[in-house]
């Protein structure tokens, strides 16, 4: 519109002839989105410019599994998608129905529910801040069976099916005195969002449930990430003030007491200098990192080094950094720009040198999430012309592209832990941790982790009582990630004497299961399905409604029935184990169950179908269920991975009364040479036949020889 149109309209107040005006505060004024798809069941959107997202750190998608899993609808009216360029922000409009629930927007760690929240997606220090989190992964999956994903590298803000625009689908108006039912946030039939800037990219990825949805988004961004066998193992954190001595007498401590060790982790100490670090090693603490590295590796432990990425002038690669780095220090060290190849070629060059080629299994990227008065301002300046916002929003993930790059270029597998992730992280070897210490809190972000596409630990670091120090390794044993981190206060896994043998006990059953759990892990890498899952992503609680246990019978709430649904204190692992960990002081457990028939893990007995069962807690054990059907091969208990060899006994257990499958995975642990074909598969099946349940082995198939041999059945439910 011309100067002249807008004084007209300013002192008049009219339109000239033949100039109608849009009115922008009409829905119908934004521009309906025009969507193309880019695999099977994804489609993707541009609003306004192309820019700098997430995805552009993510692994490339995985076609074949894509395909795979088949087409899908497009999950909505594709003319009420609408967006638009802003004065100073980019913004979408997606339909939503009354009756739908919308999860994920990143590692929460309050409930299942998103629907009539705003969200600030803010990469932060964990404060409690709705939308400030570890991983502010802007993308949300609808009960409906579809998610969406902004891929973009500022914050949004996401309306979750709140704000009701004047021309849109709006709720009965109320009266507040005399009326009933009057809403503090009227139902909207949409989600809105918006950036701030001048462009947006939209995907939607279709399915036939929240799962498939969850699916679709993995294999988009390169398939969820197999770790190293080791990686499954006991990960143990040494204090900062470590001397190799020390580290040699700590594993004799584990010996000593018998307790599992595969990955000893160091703290900041093991460097010269550190916050900011130098990434060289302390040559008082640790004169021969090579013969040290080469003494653990003897006992089959790994070691894995903490870093924040801020550079001291200590640092032997600190003058090759500068040129790359921001304008700002932290702690008074440099910033470097990963999103420079350059930038990236220094670090990749002095970690190999340093520590790669040494035998370091992987790293602790400690401090990439931040607190605003610890980190750069958001004006900082980068050489790569991006804002300090968004490099801020993108640190976490650069990082971890970069050094799985790194570990893939020495053909190793690296699972290591991070603060600060985003979208597009699935594929890559990092676990989120916090030092937020909420029990609930933990194991809430557990289930809502796989709704983001990243993992998460519930590490362990003190407790109040030997029963809370037990309840938390229950917790830590049934995660991504079995990590004590306890390495400030020095505690010790065996530091509360009356519960020693339990946690013990917990730590081996972990151990016993990894042929299940890293067979659920090539489930993530091959078909995208989350290892450990809300209850929210399985049939009959995903808002479909077949969920035969509870009536709607609250009519003053009429969600109560897919609120009782929504559980964060419960989750599954691999295909038909349900953790439902207890917390401190908990004497019964509520449990909802999905529908079928239930199986104590322990004792094989029938438990209940659907609806909602309470559990009387034993201290010595984390409830845990049995799908029926459900096939669990479960390994001798050992203290270290490295000790397992080859013909590795198998007690294949089934539970129930149905026949069943599993697929037990298995490759070299190490290297990605599965990529290549060289793993197996071997089936495990149970079938019903007229005098009981009969077990075999199917078909090995894949070019790798199996470590499994004699497999003993074990039919718990007699
Ligand atoms: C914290 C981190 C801890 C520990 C510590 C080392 O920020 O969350 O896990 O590594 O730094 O100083």
């Amino acid at each position: 519109m011309n100067n002249f149109i807008r004084s007209l309209i300013l002192v008049f107040g009219m339109v000239p002839a033949g100039h109608a005006l849009a009115d922008s505060t009409l829905i119908s004024s934004m521009e309906t989105l025009q969507w193309e798809m880019v695999a099977p069941g994804v489609w993707r959107t541009q609003i306004g410019d192309e820019q700098w997202g997430a995805l552009d750190f993510a692994s490339p998608p995985r076609e074949s599994a894509l395909t795979e899993l088949g087409p899908a609808e497009f999950p909505f009216d594709k003319a009420r998608c609408r967006g638009d360029v802003g004065p100073s922000r980019t913004h979408f409009r997606l339909p939503i129905e009354d009756t739908e629930r919308l999860y994920g927007m990143g590692l929460e760690f309050r409930g299942a529910n998103r629907r009539g929240q705003v969200y600030h997606l803010k990469v932060d220090h964990y404060g409690g801040v709705k939308g400030y989190t570890h991983a502010p992964v802007p993308f949300y999956v609808s009960s409906a069976g579809y998610g969406v994903l902004l891929n973009t590298a500022r914050r949004p803000t996401i309306h979750a099916g709140i704000s009701n625009r004047k021309d849109s689908k709006l709720p009965p108006r109320v009266d507040r005195t005399t009326g009933k039912g009057w809403q503090a946030r009227p139902t909207s039939d949409a989600v809105e969002g918006s950036v701030y800037g001048t462009g947006l990219e939209l995907f939607v990825f279709g399915g036939s449930s929240p799962l498939e949805a969850v699916q679709r988004y993995n294999l988009f961004c390169g398939g969820g990430v197999l770790p190293p066998h080791w990686g499954l193992g006991f990960v143990h954190r040494m204090h900062t003030k470590s001397s190799d001595q020390d580290v040699l007498k700590e594993v004799a401590e584990f010996e000593k007491y018998d307790f599992p060790l595969d990955v000893l982790g160091l703290e900041p100490g093991w460097q010269s200098a550190a916050y900011p670090c130098t990434f060289d090693w302390d040559p008082g603490r640790f004169p021969d990192p090579q013969g040290f590295l080469d003494k653990l590796a003897k006992n089959g432990v790994r070691v894995n080094l903490w870093e924040n990425p801020f550079v001291h002038p200590d640092s032997t690669m600190y003058e090759a950094i500068r040129p790359y780095t921001g304008s700002h220090t932290v702690w008074l060290g440099e910033v470097p720009d990963y999103s420079l190849p350059e930038a990236r070629q220094v670090m990749m060059n002095h970690h190999n040198k340093n520590h790669l080629d040494l035998g370091v299994s992987g790293y602790k990227f400690d401090e990439v999430d931040g607190f605003d008065v610890w980190l750069w301002p958001d004006h900082a300046t980068f050489p790569s012309g991006h804002d300090g916002a968004q490099i801020r929003q993108l640190y976490g993930l650069m990082l971890q592209k970069l050094l799985m790059d790194q570990f893939r270029s020495v053909n190793k597998r690296t699972y290591g832990l991070v603060r600060g992730s985003n979208a597009g992280a699935s594929s890559h070897g990092f676990v989120i941790y916090s030092d937020y210490y909420d029990h609930k809190g933990y194991v809430t972000a557990l289930t809502n982790c796989s709704m983001a596409g990243v993992l998460w630990t519930p590490e362990i670091r003190s407790a109040r009582s030997s029963e809370e120090w037990l309840r938390r390794f229950q917790s830590v044993a049934f995660s991504p990630m079995l990590q004590l981190n306890a390495w400030a206060s020095g505690t010790k896994p065996w530091s509360f004497p009356e519960v020693t043998d339990q946690v013990r006990e917990v730590v081996q059953l972990r151990m016993r299961l990894l042929p299940y759990l890293y067979s659920a892990f090539a489930d993530y890498q091959q078909q995208g399905i989350p290892p450990f899952r809300a209850m929210v992503l399985e049939a009959g609680f995903d808002g479909s409604g077949t969920t035969t246990g509870g009536e709607l019978d609250d009519v003053e709430n009429p969600y109560a029935e897919i609120q009782r649904l929504e559980k964060t204190d419960q989750y599954m692992m691999g295909p038909s184990i349900l953790v439902a960990p207890a917390f401190t002081g908990e004497r019964n457990k509520e449990v909802v169950l999905p529908n079928g028939d239930w199986y104590d893990f322990y004792t094989g007995k029938f438990v209940g179908n659907g609806g909602t069962i309470s559990v009387e807690t034993q201290l010595d054990r984390i409830p845990l269920f049995v799908k029926d059907g459900g096939i669990i091969p479960m390994m001798p208990a050992v203290n270290n991975l490295a000790t397992l060899g080859t013909k590795i006994p198998l007690e294949v257990r089934h539970y129930g009364k149905q026949a069943g499958t599993f697929s037990l995975y298995d490759d070299d642990g190490e290297t990605f040479d599965y990529e290549n074909g060289e793993f197996s598969v071997t089936e495990l099946r149970v079938q019903k036949l007229a005098n009981g349940l009969s077990g075999e082995q199917g078909p090995t198939i894949g070019d790798w020889q199996s470590r499994y041999g004699a497999v003993t059945w074990k039919f718990m439910t007699e």
